[in-house]
């Protein structure tokens, strides 16, 4: 992974949203990268997220406050702040206040419903209604398959808004081999659309990629 950590302009903040889908080691895996940018990471993690994320990593997160999660450096970890689902008292909760972007990493199905149609059921939903409102920056990554119509009409009317969906579907054209390889190809693509200078994994027709001519 190559950044520069020592970056001098921080970003003002960003919200992240963890949904209880499977691919929690990609939320994870983004917030160890997203305090090198932003100033303040703010996080709402549904009942549901806590859940996956303990079957799938075995580890939980705190109920409010800062995360220290490992390989961040203590001032790395208060940037990241969690905030409790039903907390409508969170900055991002208002359009007077939100982040410029917002994650979705990983986004359940029923997240994708409750906010392509306005239902707003958790500080999450309506953190992303707040986002679409003022027009700002949704990032989506759903997890789900086989996909019904239900699904996919619920993803095209949040595209149709502007969202921008980035399936948690990895490729395989850059030589990845690892598990780790395969994680940094979704995650490329998610710090791409937040254009952050970091890569994680190579570009097609980069030296290394076996390219037809
Ligand atoms: C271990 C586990 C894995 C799950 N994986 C998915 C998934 O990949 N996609 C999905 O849409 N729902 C998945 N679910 C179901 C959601 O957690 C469930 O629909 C929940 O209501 C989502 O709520 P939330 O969107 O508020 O987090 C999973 C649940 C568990 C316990």
């Amino acid at each position: 992974m190559s950044s520069n950590r020592n970056q001098p302009e921080l970003r003002r903040s960003i919200t992240v949203g963890i949904s209880g889908s499977s691919g929690s080691i990609y939320a994870i895996r983004l917030l160890q990268i997203l305090p090198r940018f932003y100033n303040r990471v703010d996080v709402v993690l549904s009942s549901s997220a806590r859940l996956v994320l303990r079957q799938e990593l075995d580890m939980g997160a705190p109920k409010s406050g800062s995360w220290q999660l490992p390989g961040l450096t203590e001032e790395e970890g208060e940037r990241i702040i969690v905030w409790e689902p039903k907390n409508y008292t969170a900055p991002f909760a208002s359009g007077s206040n939100c982040a410029e972007q917002m994650v979705i990493v990983p986004c359940s199905m029923s997240t994708v419903a409750a906010i392509a149609h306005g239902i707003d059921q958790n500080l999450m939903h309506h953190a992303a209604g707040v986002t679409l409102k003022e027009r700002k920056d949704l990032i989506i990554l759903p997890r789900e398959t086989p996909l019904s119509a239900i699904h996919l009409r619920n993803l095209t009317t949040l595209a149709e808004l502007g969202v921008v969906v980035i399936p948690a579907t990895p490729g395989f054209y850059g030589g990845e081999k690892t598990f780790d390889d395969l994680i940094n190809f979704v995650l490329q693509k998610i710090v791409n659309q937040l254009r952050l200078d970091i890569r994680l994994s190579k570009k097609w027709g980069e030296e290394g990629i076996q390219n037809s001519k």
